[in-house]
């Protein structure tokens, strides 16, 4: 039986962190077990944002390093870049055909920009490109090219799927079945983490534990994770405690036990736990630093498995494009 397809695209938009490994990566590495996946780097996407050409092409390297470090099989994986595939530009603007106006009117990342130009009473459009204004279309190509049956995504993510099964269906309902009507795949647990200063990690709040720093800058950051002022001795509730909120995602069940134990006892300094968060991270991710370390000195590699990747996704996309032309009425090729 053939697998179904997963689908789905990260923005090469800022350092990777500990957060983007729990709600990202790791769930990206799970998923490729159970379907066919597609994983790529939406630079075009960041281009409604990133506007240096350095940036984008740097990040966009980080990002594959990181997966292929942090055990991503590029054999099986077709992981590539989205703009490698011409094929997705034209389907775009056939699926702007078919994308009523009034829906890119609803689309929240345009609406959230306009109202916060209506709060500070800006003209409502101002500072907002046709690429933030179009994004839902672009990314229903990403999905409907190669026949995406799933698409993990996060809960801010849901209303662009339900779009882009929306402009499938209109399409679908016109010329009969063409494209697969896909799903968003929203994790139910969506491991959120604290930043080291308690509030969620995020690039926004400069709270960041990056997962590739050099081991000397991660022990920093880590020795900077907030605690209260409790004195050594008191027992202390571990869930309160950013630390162990942080720990409790990467010790074996067993550490996490202890750990939780330790607290509840008391008689510890919060510098000798923040030091045990440190050398699991050290452990969980001092192989894949060297690894990612490697690869991002040597980007020819790079090059070469995004290359693969979207010689094969184009290979996918490629009779699910004939269907949809010759469906229109414009030129196609059997
Ligand atoms: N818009 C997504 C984000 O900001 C990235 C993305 C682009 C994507 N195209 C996609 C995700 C297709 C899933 C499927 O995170």
């Amino acid at each position: 039986m053939t697998r179904k397809i997963s689908l789905s695209g990260v923005k090469p938009t800022g350092t990777l962190h500990l957060g983007n490994y729990l709600g990202m990566i790791r769930p990206a590495l799970e998923l490729a077990r159970e379907y066919t996946s597609l994983y790529f780097i939406a630079d075009y996407h960041a281009l409604t944002t990133v506007h240096n050409g350095d940036d984008m092409r740097r990040m966009s390297y980080e990002i594959t390093a990181a997966f292929l470090a942090l055990g991503m099989d590029p054999g099986e994986t077709i992981f590539f870049r989205q703009s490698d595939v011409p094929e997705l530009f034209e389907l775009t603007w056939i699926l702007e055909c078919f994308t009523p106006k009034g829906l890119m009117n609803r689309a929240h990342a345009y609406k959230s920009a306009m109202d916060a130009n209506l709060a500070e009473e800006r003209d409502p459009d101002a500072g907002i490109n046709m690429g933030l204004y179009t994004y839902p279309v672009l990314m229903s190509a990403d999905i409907l090219l190669y026949g995406s049956h799933a698409v993990p995504v996060g809960q801010d993510q849901r209303q662009h799927v339900e779009i882009a099964r929306d402009i499938a269906q209109a399409f679908n309902n016109n010329y009969g079945e063409v494209f697969v009507l896909p799903e968003a795949v929203i994790q139910k647990e969506v491991a959120t983490i604290p930043g080291i200063d308690g509030r969620k990690m995020s690039k926004s709040y400069d709270n960041l534990l990056p997962i590739f720093a050099p081991a000397g800058k991660l022990r920093k950051r880590v020795m900077r994770v907030v605690t209260d002022s409790r004195p050594p001795e008191e027992p202390k509730n571990p869930d309160e405690c950013n630390v162990f909120n942080i720990f409790k995602h990467f010790g074996a069940p067993e550490e996490i036990q202890a750990m939780r134990e330790l607290y509840q006892r008391g008689g510890f300094g919060y510098g000798e736990v923040k030091q045990r968060l440190y050398e699991t991270l050290e452990r969980t991710f001092g192989q894949a630093r060297e690894k990612y370390e490697a690869l991002m000195n040597d980007l020819p590699v790079l090059e070469e498995i995004l290359l693969d990747g979207s010689r094969r996704a184009r290979k996918m996309g490629a009779p699910i494009m004939e269907k949809a032309r010759k469906a229109i009425g414009v030129r196609y090729q059997r």
